[in-house]
């Protein structure tokens, strides 16, 4: 077991009754073959997500934006949850108190088993319709007609939340609740830099939170960190996992 890559104060903070968050991004689904906004695979036809993820690329071009993300929804349809994913769901089940808080919309968390989470950014596989502001799920892939509309006859988007949007705020609040009253964070997979989301380690931190990170590289969140790994989610959460059951 490498409990050389972990500091030996690990063990004092995941113990059964913890109160635990894990926080993730883009990078826990990159092993399932998902790619992330930010990598050099995440350029589509050229743009970059920030170009299309918006309500103004939508309003001007939602054949596109909805080209975009059908080909999101057939890769993700395709994809399978990794054990990073797994990882987590089993922290859930161990945990007397554990929140997952996510900024992906690809629903792997859910599919994985993961069952308290708090989508941040929303759901792709969620809908919904322009006029009426209607919300359901939306399965269908690939799409069979682009843009797809709803019954009424108007343009249905993506459940999620766009730049330049604000994020719902119950979403939000249960976060930052989870996050001030939590004992230990686990950072996955995230690049930082998209608030409000990036404000949830910090807010952890300055609550006396013992702060995890992993990542392929370094963070924003990396300095703060207590314990900071550098490595794939789907191979560093499993070796976390083994040192706090064996305790
Ligand atoms: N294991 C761990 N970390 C990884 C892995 C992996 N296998 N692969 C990539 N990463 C890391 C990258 O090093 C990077 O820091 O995951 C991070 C992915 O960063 P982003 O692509 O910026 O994704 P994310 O932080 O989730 O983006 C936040 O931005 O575009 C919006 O709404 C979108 O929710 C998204 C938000």
């Amino acid at each position: 077991m490498p409990r050389d890559k972990f500091p030996w104060e690990l063990h004092n903070f995941f113990k059964k009754g913890s109160r635990v968050v894990v926080l993730t991004g883009a990078g826990v689904s990159a092993e399932s073959g998902m790619p992330t906004f930010r990598g050099e695979d995440g350029l589509w036809r050229n743009y970059r997500a920030e170009e299309l993820a918006t309500p103004e690329a939508f309003t001007r071009d939602p054949k596109l934006v909805w080209e975009w993300y059908d080909m999101r929804r057939k890769i993700i349809h395709g994809c399978k949850p990794n054990p990073g994913h797994e990882t987590i769901v089993k922290m859930e089940v161990y945990f007397e108190d554990f929140q997952l808080i996510t900024q992906n919309v690809d629903g792997l968390h859910r599919r994985a088993g993961s069952k308290n989470v708090i989508e941040l950014h929303g759901n792709l596989w969620r809908v919904r319709c322009v006029e009426e502001g209607k919300i359901f799920d939306f399965m269908e892939v690939p799409l069979k007609a682009v843009p797809p509309l709803c019954d009424c006859g108007s343009l249905i988007r993506p459940d999620v939340v766009w730049f330049g949007e604000a994020m719902p705020i119950e979403p939000l609040e249960a976060a930052f609740t989870a996050a001030e009253g939590c004992d230990v964070m686990v950072v996955v997979g995230t690049s930082g830099i998209v608030q409000p989301a990036a404000l949830i380690p910090i807010l952890a931190k300055q609550n006396g939170a013992y702060l995890v990170e992993v990542n392929l590289e370094p963070t924003p969140f990396t300095g703060l960190a207590d314990c900071s790994v550098l490595g794939k989610a789907g191979e560093v959460l499993p070796e976390l996992w083994n040192l706090i059951k064996d305790q």
